[in-house]
């Protein structure tokens, strides 16, 4: 049985424990992660691996690169990756129990040892891994929040920015790819006055030369049928 509480970021969180009284329609998603995929996938306790990702959870050495995907979905390209990038460890985060589940199970049918996944909001990303912890990050099209009142829900922010370039070591590459116009207009300034180096960006990625080296994502799949581009940046972490 699995029951639920708030946790310290006031969403929902499901654990495992003795439910007395009643029973409740479970979701069963949440169970799998519980039981089937418990040593796959994580909640918010995985903070406690902040700077011990490498030798806790992959049993690898220090210089092992590690990357992370932000709202994987289904896990098409967390998986691909996974697989593609043996010597690579990936976690992805996602908030969605169905969807998680899904991605780490595409990666497990896969073979795939050097993935995990974790339920945790990528906002606070620093509370799960230390300063240069990270190598690349893949950020796929997150939720654009198309209204005026919702662009303070966007992950593209100055702070979230800031962070992820704490957690970033130097060198490594930021990923980023949006089907709205809109959100890649807010995301390209937000990414110029960041930190970061903005090595490439276009308006229609696949008619660029990044082509070749693209991954096509489910929800890109789905832009691509309908007609509409996929707009894209690629950032780094300099060198000094
Ligand atoms: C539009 S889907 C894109 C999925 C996938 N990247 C793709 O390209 O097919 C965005 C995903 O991000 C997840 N998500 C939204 N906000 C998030 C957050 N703050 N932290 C982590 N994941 C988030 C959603 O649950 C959803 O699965």
């Amino acid at each position: 049985m699995l029951c639920a509480e708030l946790d310290l970021l006031g969403t929902v969180c499901y654990h495992p424990c003795l439910m007395i009284g009643k029973s409740s329609a479970v979701n069963p998603y949440v169970e799998l992660m519980y039981t089937d995929f418990k040593d796959w996938a994580y909640d918010t306790r995985a903070s406690g691996f902040r700077g011990l990702w490498r030798s806790e959870v992959f049993d690898c050495a220090s210089k092992i690169p590690l990357d992370i995907e932000i709202g994987t979905g289904n896990g098409t390209h967390f998986a691909h990756r996974a697989q593609q990038s043996p010597a690579r460890c990936i976690v992805g985060l996602e908030l969605k129990f169905k969807t998680l589940v899904q991605s780490i199970r595409r990666a497990r049918s896969l073979g795939c040892q050097n993935a995990r996944m974790v339920r945790y909001k990528a906002e606070s990303v620093v509370e799960l891994f230390a300063p240069s912890e990270v190598n690349d990050v893949f950020i796929y099209f997150p939720d654009p929040w198309p209204k005026l009142k919702q662009q303070k829900n966007r992950l593209i922010q100055k702070k979230f920015l800031e962070d992820l370039f704490l957690v970033m070591q130097q060198g490594s590459y930021l990923d980023f790819k949006t089907d709205d116009w809109r959100y890649f207009r807010w995301a390209t300034k937000q990414f110029f006055e960041s930190p970061f180096e903005v090595l490439f960006y276009s308006e229609d990625l696949h008619s660029s030369f990044r082509k070749e080296k693209n991954f096509v994502t489910q929800f890109e799949s789905l832009f691509i049928k309908k007609r509409q581009p996929t707009y894209y940046c690629r950032l780094q972490k300099q060198d000094y």
